[in-house]
């Protein structure tokens, strides 16, 4: 049995930095810890030079010593490769690991992720220190687990370094065969970008308007996704080979250009993810009029459950943010440290791990804080460590159950990164994005985002009643045949607009729009147009609901079938179709013309009857979050007040109170930061 995520209990973590103390510190440390309820730790992420201080001479005692210590006083311990940081003497010698920007410029030595992942001398040296690492720990009784490297793709997740071109090269060349094909999928005939020879072909570099040609530019991100997956793989290979049987492999998301699906096939056993939902209230970023702030990390979560549905936070935010040259914020308020390990529990997190015990008293991070200050005495952080680890053992009964959502959002990498370049793509799927999650959010309406990609089945779609798939700009036959299976056997699809103008290179096709789309959704799209500026709001009329139209319309016809369910109400296309619905096999499909705004989305979830699903067992304010896990026969419902002002829920039904083990039912006060677990 894993030690975590073990279906029997909630675990808290910590991250821990030995090579930052003195030695005498450390009993003390994991003492206080311990008696926190704290059980496991994270360390050596960052800590090549502990063990290889100079090229090939390896020193495993600094580690033995601090594993000796974990084991005497029955901490677990979840290691760290240290890759993340390639030591000074490392890039002196072999300075072709660094990493570089756009225009070839080196990264230099002084922060960290400054290599990249193409270097053959950074891979054998990486593979060699993982192999120490992994031969000489994993069979410690005290190590539990392995996290690979350190946040993949975080700081920079863009690659420039002539390894990176040469590696770029190989991989088009295993994917088109031929120049002529690669000439062909990149459309390279426009503005002369032919090429006659592999070697004039590189990763992007500059150009007069800093933009390259859009299917290079989709290929060089699939590319990155590649090499960081190769990268977990290699690494992950590596430490298989020493592991006890049920040691965990891991990395600590989530972050751009990696396609994470992938890792958790090949890689890692399930994914952690680092939440500092504190980002909300940094100095630079506050926007006082988001109604959502410190909740919108409930996205993040959900993104993390997409890829492991249940999973574990190795990073929690446990102080104020701060790195020496950006990112302040405050320390976290009485109550938002629970607020916030409640919310990563809520969205399906066995696992907590705050980041860090001590705040660092050197480097960049000076200012982030941990959970104690740079003293270490007892603090009130510390305290509500410990109220949090007596409600966790209340908990305990959540272990391994699963976050329950009838609503889906269907995503996929190509079109995730295609709208990162593509200014008409990203504006749709930009303003979806939002509206999606605040509509859900506020309604109560709990939702998965589920990745789709070759190995997707359609049974596994069925969980959902709704899917919503904003903006499938790019698709395929497999992926229409997919989603008309779904639909066949009862499933309701709402695809938004620009869906099925492109194919897999990214470039435009020539059918009727919207494509491949076009059958199942019984709609013909005889013109578009995004939204002029200088235009009145456009709405949409739907029975007798009315909402904002926003960024773009398809004007809509109905074709094969199809029945216009609503029109346009403003601009030339007044009276024309914005929303066509066709009936096939079991299930519907609905075409909606534009992009969603909150009010879209709330007419949809309505006429869709899924709408708030538990409003006949709780009312609550549409500022406070509900989730709800379930396991076997019994449901888990989490009740999160991200307001600093208490406010009223009712029951209409008798519930327990999981904290307390008491009944509840009726109306309650939910104090400011508040949470409440209750069995339904
Ligand atoms: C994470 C990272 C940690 C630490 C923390 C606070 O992104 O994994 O090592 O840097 O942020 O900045």
């Amino acid at each position: 049995m894993k030690e975590i995520l073990n279906g029997k209990e909630l675990l808290l973590g910590v991250c821990y930095y030995p090579e930052h103390w003195t030695k005498d510190l450390w009993r003390e440390d994991l003492k206080r810890m311990l008696d926190a309820g704290i059980e496991v730790v994270r360390v050596a992420e960052f800590a090549w030079n502990t063990v290889e201080v100079e090229e090939g001479v390896f020193d495993y005692s600094f580690w033995d010593e601090f594993l000796d210590l974990a084991e005497e006083m029955g901490m677990k311990v979840i290691m760290g490769t240290p890759t993340a940081t390639p030591p000074a003497w490392l890039t002196k010698k072999y300075p072709e690991v660094l990493n570089c920007d756009i225009d070839g410029n080196v990264y230099h030595h002084g922060l960290r992720r400054h290599y990249n992942y193409n270097s053959l001398v950074y891979q054998k040296l990486s593979g060699r220190i993982v192999e120490a690492f992994a031969s000489h720990y994993a069979e410690r009784t005290c190590v539990i687990g392995w996290q690979i490297d350190n946040e993949i793709n975080c700081e920079t997740d863009v690659f420039y370094s002539e390894s990176d071109s040469i590696s770029f090269r190989e991989y088009l060349m295993v994917k088109y065969g031929s120049l002529d094909e690669l000439n062909k999928a990149w459309g390279t005939i426009f503005w002369n970008q032919t090429f006659t020879g592999w070697d004039e072909i590189n990763v992007p570099r500059r150009t007069v308007q800093d933009t390259v040609n859009p299917h290079w530019q989709l290929d060089y991100i699939r590319f990155i996704s590649d090499s960081a997956n190769r990268w977990a793989k290699m690494q992950a290979d590596i430490i298989r080979k020493y592991t006890k049987e049920d040691d965990f492999i891991t990395t600590n998301g989530i972050f751009g250009h990696l396609d994470y699906q992938k890792m958790v096939n090949e890689s890692i056993d399930f994914i952690t993810y680092d939440s500092y939902p504190n980002f909300a209230y940094c100095l630079s970023m506050y926007d006082e009029n988001d109604p959502i702030k410190d909740r919108k990390w409930s996205m993040n979560l959900a993104e993390t459950r997409a890829i492991s549905k249940v999973f574990g936070i190795m990073e929690q935010q446990s102080g104020a943010n701060g790195w020496t040259s950006r990112m302040e914020a405050p320390t976290p308020r009485p109550g938002q440290l629970t607020l916030w390990t409640m919310q990563s529990i809520a969205h399906g997190a066995d696992f907590v791990s705050y980041f860090r015990w001590r705040t660092a008293t050197m480097g960049t991070e000076i200012y982030w804080h941990g959970i104690l200050d740079y003293s270490g005495r007892d603090n009130r952080r510390l305290n509500e460590v410990k109220e949090v680890h007596e409600k966790l053992k209340a908990l305990n009964l959540v272990a391994g159950s699963v976050y329950e959502a009838k609503v889906g959002i269907l995503e996929d990498y190509d079109n995730l990164w295609d709208s990162e370049y593509d200014v008409w793509h990203g504006r749709v799927e930009k303003q979806s994005r939002k509206a999606l999650f605040n509509a859900l959010q506020k309604t109560h309406t709990p939702f998965d985002y589920v990745y789709i990609d070759g190995l997707t089945d359609a049974s596994s779609l069925l969980a959902y009643e709704v899917l919503f798939y904003p903006h499938p700009t790019i698709t395929d036959e497999k992926t229409v045949e997919l989603l008309s299976e779904y639909v066949k056997a009862g499933g309701r699809l709402v695809i938004g607009c620009r869906s099925g103008y492109k194919d897999k290179t990214g470039k435009c096709v020539m059918d009727k729009l919207p494509g491949l789309f076009a059958p199942l959704t019984g709609a013909d799209i005889p013109e578009y147009s995004l939204i002029a500026p200088d235009a009145e709001k456009v709405y949409v009329k739907w029975g007798d609901d009315e909402f904002e139209a926003s960024v773009f319309t398809d004007i809509l016809c109905p074709i094969n079938g199809g029945r216009q369910l609503a029109e346009y109400t403003s601009d030339y296309y007044a009276g024309c179709g914005a929303i066509i619905c066709n009936g096939y096999g079991m299930g519907r499909v609905f075409y909606y013309g534009s992009a969603f705004t909150e009010g879209a989305v709330r007419v949809f979830l309505k006429n869709l009857n899924v709408m708030s699903p538990y409003d006949k067992i709780i009312s609550l304010p549409e500022t406070m979050e509900i989730a709800v896990r379930k396991k076997d026969d019994k449901q888990y419902l989490f009740v999160l007040n991200y307001n600093k002002q208490a406010d009223k829920i009712t029951f209409y039904q008798n519930v327990k109170d999981i904290y307390t083990n008491q009944d509840v039912s009726g109306s309650l006060m939910i104090n400011g930061y508040g949470t409440l677990v209750v069995e339904i």
